[in-house]
């Protein structure tokens, strides 16, 4: 399963991307505002600085940018188009809206990748498939929110896909825990995308610990015997 870091953060980037784990990058307009509050980058700026610190350690990766211009069936697509233009990792995220689906079609028609977000619901992620869509992004963390699985929507959202044969990818959003990760995992949805508190954690169990510490206790005393 690919792994992605969910952040507009270039120093987060940066400190995981040498692990060759993070296959790309995702973000959103909260995600964007949230690490450029100050700075007075474009998002043009922002996002051509992400390519070059991922080109820097991969070339097959890409970077989900999200349209912001959603008012119309025309607005997402010229705006999808001009995110497209900018550089050839670049997926173009749509919302999972009537404008936005429809929109896909033309962009995904045209030969540009499309990352439908906000899905939420099962029959949402069918129409995504079916106008065109590269990826799909279902929410976990905020379905659960609500009080619902998060991980049964992915489960059924993978069962239908393969059901009907959609080559659209599922990509696994707001995962907010190495459980969901986990149970992500278990389903074989293609990608996940989290944040880097969430992906720092995936290394850590308490029993490798104290196999380390034990570990490095005993080959101590074993050297210090034969001093
Ligand atoms: O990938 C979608 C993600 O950024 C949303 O996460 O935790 O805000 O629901 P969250």
């Amino acid at each position: 399963m690919e792994l992605y870091l969910d952040t507009g953060n270039i120093e987060e980037i940066k400190s995981v991307i040498h692990t060759g784990q993070i296959s790309g990058i995702t973000t959103n307009p909260t995600l964007i505002l949230k690490s450029h509050t100050s700075d007075l980058k474009t998002f043009k700026d922002i996002l051509l600085e992400i390519i070059s610190v991922m080109k820097e350690e991969r070339d097959d990766f890409t970077l989900s940018a999200e349209v912001t211009h959603i008012n119309s069936v025309e607005e997402i697509i010229s705006q999808g188009r001009e995110l497209a233009s900018i550089d050839s990792h670049i997926i173009v995220k749509v919302p999972l809206t009537k404008e936005g689906l429809e929109a896909v079609k033309t962009l995904s028609y045209e030969g540009i990748r499309c990352n439908v977000t906000l899905c939420f619901s099962l029959t949402q992620a069918v129409l995504a498939a079916k106008a065109g869509a590269w990826c799909v992004s279902p929410f976990v963390g905020r379905i659960e929110d609500e009080g619902y699985s998060g991980i049964n929507l992915l489960q059924q959202i993978k069962q239908t896909y393969d059901n009907y044969n959609f080559k659209t990818k599922i990509l696994a959003a707001s995962l907010r825990s190495v459980e969901h990760v986990h149970q992500a995992m278990l389903l074989g949805v293609d990608m996940a995308t989290i944040p880097k508190s969430v992906f720092d954690k995936l290394y850590y169990n308490p029993l490798t610990d104290i196999g380390v510490k034990q570990f490095s206790k005993d080959w101590e005393e074993f050297e210090n015997a034969r001093k």
